[in-house]
């Protein structure tokens, strides 16, 4: 047997090239080595306003981008967390079973409740709703990007708490897969803040659809500061590092080497070539991406990745419910 992995990402936007760099990258090379499940987590999204209209378009293209950029439905399974009722009924349970301190003291919670005029309760019990979707696939490995850290560790605590509790055999302890570059892409307009998809400045982030024009733009704009040396400086040059980054990880270049072609120019070059690396990156992405969207097998996928889901689901259901007596 294979070991197993389970992923998600929120359809709370477009995936940014930070979304594919952290973890989406993974996703596709994983699924050989790995019984490998993938979901759209629609319910973690709506823990911050969405539109319904936006929300329901977002999670159908999230799908066809799963699948565009590799995943295959024959080898992994690919579903929408909502689809699949165990996911809240266990993070219930796990929520009974986690203090509310320790989700206070989670920074991203503190990150989005900042930004919020009224913060959801569900900005706080996110992380139980997170471990909830980790170990009903007795998911022994999650592959995520570095901001994830501090959710995994929640989650290996939790599961060590109810086992001890309840039963050594209850739950799998996961462990994160962490990219050993790449895992936190930071903003293109503020190298101190993570890229994110749901940022209010688009300029800041690119995203997974944005056609080659955009993606240049948005290089060519993206701050920098006033030394014009291409090099690798995370202190005193934390934008161009991030750029050097990107450019390594994409290519598979190192950045000594990358450095060492760029001596003695300014950043326009640079910039312009880091473009034409992600635009062919993300070309035949979204090439593909089309095609499953006017087509009518991406529903199709959908469904039965949420009954082959529910399945597995449902029996770690009944044995964490078994274990406390319900
Ligand atoms: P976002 O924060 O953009 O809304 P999600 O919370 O949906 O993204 O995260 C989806 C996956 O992408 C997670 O594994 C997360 O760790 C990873 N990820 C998110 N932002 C970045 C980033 N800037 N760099 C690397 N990985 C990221
Ligand atoms: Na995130």
């Amino acid at each position: 047997m294979k070991p197993t992995i389970f992923s998600g990402v929120q359809p709370s936007g477009i995936p940014t090239i930070g979304n594919y760099i952290g973890a989406m990258r993974g996703f596709a090379q994983l699924q050989d080595d790995y019984d490998a499940t993938y979901c759209i987590v629609n319910q973690h999204a709506i823990t911050v306003p969405q539109d319904p209209e936006t929300l329901r378009q977002m999670t159908r293209q999230l799908a066809a981008l799963y699948i565009a950029l590799g995943i295959d439905p024959k080898k992994s399974t690919i579903f929408v967390q909502s689809d699949v009722p165990a996911h809240t009924q266990a993070a219930w349970i796990i929520m009974c079973n986690t203090g509310i301190g320790e989700l206070e003291r989670m920074t991203q919670y503190k990150d989005k409740s900042s930004k919020q005029e009224s913060v959801g309760a569900g900005l706080l019990v996110y992380p139980p709703l997170m471990v909830a979707d980790i170990v009903l696939y007795d998911a022994q490995f999650v592959p995520v990007g570095d901001d994830q850290k501090q959710h995994i560790e929640l989650a290996r605590d939790f599961v060590d708490r109810f086992n001890a509790r309840y039963g050594e055999d209850t739950l799998v302890k996961p462990e994160g897969i962490f990219p050993k570059a790449g895992g936190r892409v930071m903003s293109l307009q503020d190298p101190t803040s993570k890229m994110s998809k749901s940022d209010a400045n688009p300029k800041s982030y690119i995203s997974m659809l944005d056609d080659p024009k955009v993606i240049t733009k948005k290089i060519k704009g993206a701050v920098t500061d006033s030394l014009g040396i291409v090099q690798y400086d995370k202190i005193n040059q934390p934008a161009i590092a991030n750029l050097l980054e990107m450019y390594s990880v994409l290519t598979d270049e190192s950045i000594e080497s990358i450095v060492a072609r760029y001596e003695g120019q300014g950043y326009g070059n640079f910039k312009g070539d880091l473009a034409e690396v992600v635009v062919s990156v993300l070309e035949p992405i979204q090439k593909r991406y089309e095609e499953l969207l006017a087509g009518d097998e991406l529903d199709k996928i959908l469904e039965e990745g949420a009954i082959k889901a529910s399945e597995v689901a449902n029996r770690t259901l009944a044995r964490m419910e078994k274990a406390i007596g319900l």
